[in-house]
C-alpha cells in the first residue's frame, strides 16, 4: 500500500518524521510530494498511489482520473472546498478531513492579528485593549470554541452566531446566543468569521451585514476569502474610515485596499492558521492513522462524502 503526501505547503519535518514512523510501524510505503509548483507534478504522483494526504491542494476530477488506484484522500485539516467531493464519489474514493486539529492554532491567529491591529502595529502610537469590549464569533464549531476560550481569558464579552449550535453549547463555552446574524453584527465592535466555504456561505458577508457594525469595527477572517462579498466590503470601506479588515490570506481586492486603506487592513500573503509545528502535526498524524484505520479496519471516521 502506498500513501502520498502532496503539500504545496508542507508540513514540517516533525510532523512527517512522525507519519513516517506510524505508516511504516503499519506496513505501509510513504512517499512526499512537497512545495511543487506545477498541477502535472501532481498528477504524476498520484498515478500509483493508494491514498493521498493533502492540505489546501486541489483535488480536482483531473487529479482523480490520473489516480487509477487511488482509495483515500484525507484533507489534513478541516475546510475541504478544494476537494471536489462528487468527483471522488464518482470515482470510487472516500475522501475524509481531520476537523479540530488545527483549530487552536487558528484561533490563536485570529487574535494575534486583532492585536496586532489594535495596538496600532507596535508603531508607538496608543492602541486599544480587548477588555470589555465585544467579540461576536461568525459560526461556532472548533474554532469558536477555541476563539471563545482565549476571549474569556481577555475578560471579552462574547456572542455568537451559528445555525447549527444550541445555546445550550455556546453558553457553556461562555458565549451568548444570537438569535440572527443582523444581532451579531449589531453587537459586535470585533467579529471572527469561523464558517466554511461553501454554495451557502459563498459572499454571504457583505454591505448589509457589515454597516452594521458599532464604531471602530474589525473584522477578522481566518476563514475563506470566498465568504466575504468583496464589492460590499470596499463599499463599506469607502463609507466608513473606522472600520478595518484582517485576512488570513488575501482577498481579490488586494490592490484597491494598498492604494487607499493603508493601516485598516493586515493581509497574509500565504495561508498561516495552520501554520505551527503542534497543528502540522496533529492535523498530519491523524490523516495517517485515518488511512490506516481505513484499509485495516474498514473505520471511515470523518467520511464527507458517501458512495
Ligand atoms: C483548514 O481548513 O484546515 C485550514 O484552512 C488550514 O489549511 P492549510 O492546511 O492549507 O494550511
Amino acid at each position: 500500500m502506498k500513501i502520498l503526501i502532496a503539500t504545496e505547503k508542507p508540513f514540517v519535518p516533525l510532523a512527517i518524521r512522525q507519519i513516517r514512523e506510524v505508516t511504516e510501524a503499519a506496513g505501509f510505503n510513504l512517499v512526499l510530494l512537497e512545495s511543487y509548483t506545477d498541477k502535472s507534478e501532481l498528477l504524476e504522483a498520484v498515478s500509483d498511489v493508494d491514498a493521498v494526504i493533502v492540505r489546501s491542494d486541489k483535488i480536482t476530477s483531473e487529479v482523480l482520473d490520473s489516480a487509477k488506484k487511488l482509495k483515500v484522500v484525507v484533507r489534513a485539516g478541516s475546510g475541504y472546498d478544494n476537494i471536489d467531493i462528487a468527483s471522488c464519489t464518482a470515482h470510487n474514493v472516500v475522501a475524509m478531513n481531520t476537523p479540530g486539529q488545527n483549530s487552536n492554532a487558528v484561533a490563536e491567529l485570529a487574535f494575534e492579528l486583532l492585536l496586532y491591529q489594535i495596538r496600532g502595529g507596535f508603531t508607538g502610537k496608543s492602541g486599544t485593549e480587548l477588555r470589555g469590549k465585544t467579540i461576536g464569533l461568525h459560526a461556532f464549531g472548533n474554532v469558536g470554541k477555541y476563539v471563545a476560550d482565549i476571549a474569556r481569558g481577555f475578560g471579552m464579552d462574547i456572542y455568537a452566531y451559528d445555525p447549527f449550535v444550541s445555546e445550550r453549547v455556546m453558553k457553556n463555552n461562555g458565549a451568548k446566543q444570537c438569535i440572527n446574524i443582523q444581532e451579531l453584527y449589531l453587537k459586535c465592535q470585533y467579529i471572527s468569521i469561523h464558517m466554511p466555504s461553501n454554495a451557502i456561505t459563498s459572499k454571504s458577508i457583505g454591505y448589509d451585514l457589515l454597516r452594521k457594525m458599532p464604531q471602530n469595527a474589525v473584522l477578522v477572517n481566518t476563514a475563506r476569502k470566498e465568504v466575504i462579498d468583496e464589492e460590499g466590503l470596499l463599499k463599506i470601506f469607502a463609507e466608513r474610515s473606522d472600520i478595518s479588515y484582517l485576512s488570513d490570506i488575501e482577498p481579490d481586492c488586494k490592490n484597491t485596499f494598498e492604494e487607499k486603506y493603508q493601516g485598516r487592513f493586515i493581509f497574509t500573503s500565504k495561508k498561516m492558521g495552520a501554520q505551527t509545528e503542534e497543528s502540522n502535526i496533529n492535523a498530519a498524524v491523524a490523516a495517517a492513522r485515518q488511512i490506516i484505520d481505513y484499509f485495516k479496519n474498514g473505520k471511515e471516521k470523518f467520511r464527507i462524502n458517501r458512495l
